[in-house]
């Protein structure tokens, strides 16, 4: 078990990697990038198609990311393709029958797709197969949240979650959001990265020289590992050494890998396992854990979005959300609940599309907490007469693999998002974590959420029920 220490200290390390990445970064003559909303753009753009090199510079400590914070800078719209909603405004969808939002629904979607949906249950040989001792399915609605509009095309988003505020809350903001042209993003080149712990090292001070020394052999017997992932365009790319200084002779590897569209978890552990007797070999000690880590810090998405202060019913109610946001990036127990009011979104939207929420929630919260202390993943500004927010995280997900290929209702609900790449489905998450966010500060910072938020409980609940059903 981790001492409090250990933890302590492995925290501080990993702000010292982070620190250490910015310093690369400065090096590379990209540290303004770090520490200039316009910039981190532009470097973002460079990630997607350099990679690695690019990637490991622009990494964002705290600091940089506060930096970017106060700017809030818009950023430059990105170029991934796809085959977008017709439209997602669909005004007054939330007062029509099931029956009529399906047939709304149906040009956009194939016929399986529509079957799949009218249909509304997993086929339990699929859920035997997905899961182990199997007996039932666990129904959860699947709605629609409306109105966004992400890098100049419109989604329709699916959700799948039990609380109605969530799926009202994002669309309404992302109304909002629509009056500013909506959402812009970026996500990182999609690397996975994977930990191998050496014990007893004898000289871990030396771990990252014969590593850099064995560069090309450690990436090639991990690319040997994955052989239909290198086929497909991805493979291990760069290879690190950390010492862990808390633990006497611990040092960490880790394994970029690109995992092109899938989320990744496999194909890192696989890398992890395949090279550790050769990293033993070179660095020294024994090997211990052969995992990814939650926290892929070079897997980061962003949003932006900018919103006329007229749209929010003045500058009294955008003052209310920069206040709200001030308040969470000062005070970590109201930054957790801030976060929880980013993921509701996110993690509706990712349990419809058969994402591994508990690693997007694992990685949140953990770069959350990167600094050494708790900070919001979401903050707000006024400038130039409009309320600017962004929005930062880690957000490993695929568009193959897992849940994506065996479950009908995800097949579907990729349908209805058409089916984005993975890149593009980080935006479009990180997006719905914005509006989920702007949609409580908002109301918070107003006449409160109780009122909204009882209403659509009355309506589920009835006949009886009451109190907070909030989760
Ligand atoms: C409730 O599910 C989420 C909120 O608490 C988020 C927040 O306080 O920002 C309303």
């Amino acid at each position: 078990m981790a001492r409090p220490a250990a933890r302590a200290a492995g925290t501080r390390d990993a702000r010292a990697d982070v620190a250490a990445r910015a310093a690369g970064a400065a090096a590379d003559g990209v540290a303004e990038a770090i520490v200039d909303g316009a910039a981190a753009a532009a470097a973002d753009a460079d990630v997607d198609d350099v990679g690695l090199a690019a990637a490991t510079a622009h990494r964002p400590g705290r600091a940089a990311a506060d930096a970017r914070h106060d700017t809030h800078a818009a950023p430059a719209p990105s170029e991934e393709p796809c085959r977008a909603a017709p439209t997602s405004r669909l005004p007054g969808f939330y007062r029509r029958t099931v029956e009529e939002r399906r047939a709304a629904l149906a040009p956009m979607l194939s016929a399986e797709a529509r079957a799949v949906i009218a249909r509304s249950a997993l086929p339990i040989e699929v859920a035997d197969r997905m899961s182990e001792n199997v007996v039932g399915c666990h129904g959860l609605p699947l709605s629609l949240a409306l109105n966004f509009t992400v890098n100049g095309r419109d989604y329709l988003v699916p959700m799948a979650v039990e609380e109605p505020s969530v799926v009202a809350a994002a669309s309404r903001a992302a109304l909002f959001a629509r009056a500013g042209g909506g959402f812009t993003g970026r996500a990182d080149a999609p690397i996975m990265t994977a930990q191998v712990q050496l014990d007893g090292v004898a000289d871990p001070a030396g771990a990252a020289a014969r590593v850099a020394a064995r560069r090309a052999d450690i990436l090639a017997a991990g690319d040997r590992a994955i052989p239909s992932m290198v086929a497909r365009g991805g493979g291990c790319r760069d290879v690190e050494a950390r010492v862990i200084d808390v633990e006497p002779g611990m040092v960490v590897v880790h394994i970029h890998v690109d995992v092109r569209e899938a989320m990744g978890a496999n194909i890192v552990d696989t890398v992890a396992e395949a090279t550790a007797a050769l990293l033993a070999d070179v660095v020294g000690g024994q090997a211990g854990l052969r995992i990814l880590t939650n926290l892929p810090l070079r897997r980061l998405a962003r949003a932006w979005v900018e919103v006329p202060l007229a749209t929010l019913g003045g500058a009294d109610a955008a003052d209310g959300v920069v206040r709200a946001s001030r308040f969470a990036e000062a005070d970590p127990m109201r930054a957790v609940t801030h976060n929880k009011g980013i993921m509701n979104g996110i993690d509706a939207a990712a349990v419809a599309l058969g994402q591994d929420w508990r690693a997007i929630e694992a990685g949140a919260h953990a770069f959350a907490a990167l600094g050494g202390a708790y900070r919001p993943l979401a903050t707000w500004r006024v400038v130039e007469g409009a309320l600017r927010g962004r929005i930062e995280l880690p957000l490993a997900v695929g568009t193959v693999g897992g849940a994506t290929r065996v479950h009908p209702g995800v097949r579907a609900a990729f349908e209805i998002l058409k089916a984005p790449r993975a890149g593009e489905l980080a935006v479009i998450l990180a997006s719905v974590g914005l509006a989920s966010n702007l949609a409580a500060l908002h109301a918070l910072a107003g006449e409160g959420i109780q009122r909204g938020h009882m209403r659509l409980h009355r309506r589920r609940c009835e006949p009886g029920g009451d109190g907070d059903d909030r989760i």
